[in-house]
């Protein structure tokens, strides 16, 4: 596939109004979840992203059909699946593949699957999925950079996780749902994204309760099946936090549609300690700001849901980047995610690194250069930045933000930015 890359030139406050897509991490085990029922499902309100078509051709390689059929609408079968390893080629794009695990294992006894690759934020373990499918009843073998589950019947069991992973909770909570027995999950993740799954296991006969807190209770079935299934995937709440802080650094004025302001609440509560303006109705979410009030400074720390969400983190320094005084950004979910630190500074922000934290001292302003995008959000943060910069910026490595992002682009241009979108081909063409 040809490189593109992003060509922002200096815009006025974005204004208008933005409609947000279905949530990526909302969607994704939901997919990997269709392949514990061999009835058809009709997924709703799924975003058009690129991390979305590696897992549709992850399943698909396993033997499931997914055919698009309308805008947003996916029908997914897996009533026959025919392979149980998933490809090496797909898993490294996407570290979300190894959700395939839980729903293979438990609707068929065996999966085999790569270590997953996504996005190079820290080292990213999976030893929690692993020792959950180990209290369930798995054998679990590596070798040669595979990981082998296998079991005859899973049986239920309480399970303490050691940190509330997400994708562990996921992954557990799917091979739970055809285990035999009560499985107690503990300690577990409570992200919005883990009741949408619950809610979507429950539609196909599933029995989990208490999801959306830390203990989580799921009664295993034999079969999980119903006829007509359909789900509509909830907003996404870190594309939306995404555009609520493109209005706030560009000092604008946009309302966000489809958005629940309940999801949002860290970042909301953040943007207006840094003065920002934030207003709920009943059809969504105004962010806007006093042009003659300079956004300030707010420390801030990452955090499992209900806290501040490290998938906003580099976003939201971008941001900081611009405010007036100084801002200590704490990221405690991941190690090493301040890939954007460098990047920043290359358009003239003033960051330093002191181990997990880094310290902001906000500047006037920041100046266009070429950049490149390391990974999803801190491409993201990189688009948000050039926005704020006197200048041209360059943006390479946009492919990361495709993963996360419907052409970014298009929807921020429809607010009044100027970014192009360029391949490498065009480029050399006109020099
Ligand atoms: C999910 C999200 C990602 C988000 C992250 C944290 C999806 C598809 N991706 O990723 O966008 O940034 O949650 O909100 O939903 N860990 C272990 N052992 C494990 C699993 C995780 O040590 O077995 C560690 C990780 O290295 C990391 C922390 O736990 O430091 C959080 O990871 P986790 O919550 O599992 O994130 P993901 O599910 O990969």
């Amino acid at each position: 596939m040809m490189a593109e890359k992003f060509i922002v030139t200096p815009c006025e406050s974005l204004r208008g109004n933005i409609e947000i897509g279905g949530a990526k991490n909302a969607v994704l085990p939901v997919l990997a979840a269709a392949l514990l029922t061999e009835e058809s499902c009709t997924l709703q309100n799924v975003p058009s992203l690129s991390d979305v078509d590696s897992m549709r051709i992850l399943i698909e390689s396993l033997g499931a059909k997914t055919t698009t059929t309308g805008k947003g609408t996916i029908l997914v079968d897996a009533s026959n699946i025919t392979s149980l390893e998933a490809p090496y080629e797909t898993v490294g794009k996407l570290r979300a593949s190894f959700l395939v695990m839980g729903p293979l294992l438990a609707r068929f006894g065996q999966a085999k699957i790569p270590l997953p690759g996504g996005c190079p934020i820290g080292s990213r373990p999976v030893d929690l999925h692993l020792k959950g499918f180990a209290a369930l009843g798995a054998d679990i073998d590596h070798s040669h950079g595979f990981v082998t589950a296998t079991a005859n019947k899973l049986h239920g069991a309480k399970i303490y996780l050691d940190f509330p992973s997400v994708g562990a909770t996921e992954n557990i909570m799917m091979a739970a749902a055809l285990a035999e027995g009560q499985t107690i999950l503990e300690n577990c993740a409570s992200e919005p994204e883990i009741v949408d799954l619950a809610n979507f296991l429950n539609s196909i006969g599933g029995k989990i309760r208490g999801a959306g807190t830390d203990t989580i209770k799921i009664e295993g079935v034999s079969r999980l099946h119903s006829k007509n299934i359909k789900h509509s995937i909830i907003p996404d709440r870190i594309e939306a936090g995404t555009f609520m802080v493109a209005a706030a650094i560009t000092r604008g004025d946009v309302t966000l549609t489809n958005v629940l302001a309940d999801h949002v609440k860290p970042v909301t509560a953040k943007l207006k300690e840094a003065n920002i303006f934030v207003e709920e109705s009943d059809n969504g979410i105004r962010v806007f700001c006093d042009k003659k009030m300079d956004a300030k400074a707010a420390d801030l720390k990452t955090l499992p849901y209900p806290g501040f969400p490290t998938d906003m983190q580099a976003q939201f320094m971008s941001l900081l980047a611009t405010a007036s005084g100084t801002s200590v950004i704490t990221e405690t979910v991941f190690e090493n995610r301040f890939m954007q630190v460098g990047e920043l500074k290359r358009m003239g922000a003033e960051i330093k690194i002191e181990s997990r934290s880094a310290i902001i001292e906000g500047v006037k302003s920041l100046t266009g250069a070429q950049v490149v995008a390391s990974d999803l959000r801190a491409g993201a943060a990189l688009v948000l930045a050039s926005l704020r910069a006197d200048g041209i910026t360059e943006i390479t490595g946009i492919h990361h933000i495709d993963r996360g992002y419907d052409h970014l682009e298009l929807q921020l241009n429809q607010l009044g930015a100027r970014i192009e979108r360029v391949s490498e081909k065009t480029i050399d063409t006109q020099a």
